[in-house]
């Protein structure tokens, strides 16, 4: 009967997604999902051998504390009020009745801090991580919060990565995962290509990832409130938010001297093997000859492979020509289906061929640089490419802000 399909093509949809819940529930092995900003590696947050599974393939460093992905608000209410049964946390909530937005979705005397209802209420599910107070005793892992009094909780956007979690009927402690220090993943591809044989039970494919960079960190714990790590929900947004209008930014982009605030902050990241050279958006829109500079310092090997990523200042003539590149030629490789293309051209000195260009325009929406950004660098990696010149996008306090801080993070020199 057309009821039975529907339940049988319900359940073959499910199907992977019940394999991965029973893995994370009985062994310790992290399972790979998307998410809508890049793709997680998680282990049931509650349980320290399946958390230290996380560390292990990643090779990650063992101060760095973990987000806490929960389906839904009920599930981070249980964490923050461990032990207790709050029969009236699962009822609709109903209570909270000051006049504003946020009316149906906090109790009036919820575990969930008021400043961040806003927030929630705005931007959740999405990309958005803030930091809550560890509950003494806590529910969560020690490994999961390294050694902080606090802990990061998201509500990702992505279904696939909620049924998951409700599935696993408990929450997931996830980082981006890419091995430590190259490009956060944003297709199951790139998860394959850096955690294979590295312990990963199970890589979950969601496709491409919408946002492209990792969440906003927030702590609305401090006065005032501070981004500890920017990302896809914008400054400019939260500043919108009431309770947030002072928002400070506490991370330092690369170059910038301070202690880190967010442990993560300080390691190298998001870097190709290439050598990424960054242009500021000012250097870029001013300098075409930058690069034919650089090249001239490079100097003459055969086989040299150059990248160009443009986000829309350079045009073809601007950031291709002065490369010494003579023609555009050939079309899509596997960006494509990332939503960029990489074209290739020949590199040329004089009349000497000194080896090939690959250009790919990211367009000068800040939104589809930050979609597109760790898989060029990713494609480019995998080409061959020995040096990725990338011309900035303008630093403002949008999502171009966590797309500047994670190039240049990633960048070997940056010209400002
Ligand atoms: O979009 C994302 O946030 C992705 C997806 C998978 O959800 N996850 C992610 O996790 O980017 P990860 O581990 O790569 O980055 C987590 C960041 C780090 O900078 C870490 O230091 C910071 O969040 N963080 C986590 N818990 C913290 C805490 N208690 N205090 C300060 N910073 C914290
Ligand atoms: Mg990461």
């Amino acid at each position: 009967s057309p009821v039975e399909n529907g339940k049988q093509d319900n359940d073959g949809v499910l199907a992977p997604l019940r394999e991965a819940a029973h893995i994370l529930r009985t062994t310790s092995s992290p399972v790979a999902f998307p998410t809508e900003t890049v793709y997680g590696l998680g282990a049931d947050a509650t349980r320290s051998d399946a958390v230290r599974g996380i560390y292990a393939a990643k090779g990650r460093p063992s101060d760095n504390p973990l987000i806490v992905h929960i389906s839904d608000l009920t599930m981070l209410r249980r964490l923050l009020m461990p032990g207790r049964r709050q029969p009236d946390l699962d009822q609709p909530p109903h209570l909270d009745r000051d006049g504003d937005d946020n009316d149906s979705l906090f109790h009036q005397d919820d575990p969930i801090p008021s400043i961040y209802h806003p927030l929630i209420s705005r931007f959740w599910p999405g990309p958005l991580t803030i930091l809550l107070p560890l509950p003494s005793p806590s529910p969560l892992a020690p490994e999961v919060t390294a050694t902080q009094p606090t802990f990061g909780a998201r509500l990702p956007a992505s279904a696939l990565a909620r049924t998951l979690i409700s599935l696993t009927g408990s929450p997931l402690a996830a980082p981006s995962a890419n091995a430590s220090t190259r490009p956060s993943p944003t297709a199951a591809r790139h998860v394959r290509d850096d955690l294979d044989g590295r312990g990963v039970a199970l890589v979950l494919d969601g496709g491409v990832c919408s946002v492209g960079v990792e969440s906003t960190v927030v702590d609305g714990l401090c006065s005032p409130p501070a981004v500890l790590r920017p990302g896809g929900v914008g400054i400019d947004q939260l500043r919108e938010c009431k309770g947030w209008e002072k928002v400070v930014k506490a991370y330092k982009d690369k170059g910038e001297e301070s202690k880190p605030r967010a442990p993560g902050m300080k390691y190298k990241h998001y870097s190709p093997r290439a050598r990424v050279v960054l242009l500021e958006k000012a250097v870029a829109d001013k300098t075409k000859g930058v690069v034919e500079e650089d090249l001239r310092g490079v100097g003459g090997e055969q086989g040299l492979t150059v990248g160009v990523v443009r986000t829309g200042g350079w045009g073809v003539a601007g950031g291709l020509r002065c490369a010494g590149m003579k023609e555009v030629a050939g079309g899509g490789g596997e960006g494509e289906e990332m939503g960029f293309v990489v074209m290739e051209g020949v590199l040329v000195r004089g009349d000497e061929e000194i080896g090939r260009v690959l250009d790919v325009d990211l367009g000068g929406d800040v939104g589809g640089v930050a979609h597109g950004l760790f898989a060029v660098l990713r494609e480019l990696d995998r080409l061959g490419t020995d040096v990725i010149f990338v011309e900035g996008v303008g630093d403002g306090d949008d999502i171009g802000a966590a797309v500047m801080n994670r190039l240049r993070k990633a960048a070997s020199e940056i010209r400002a």
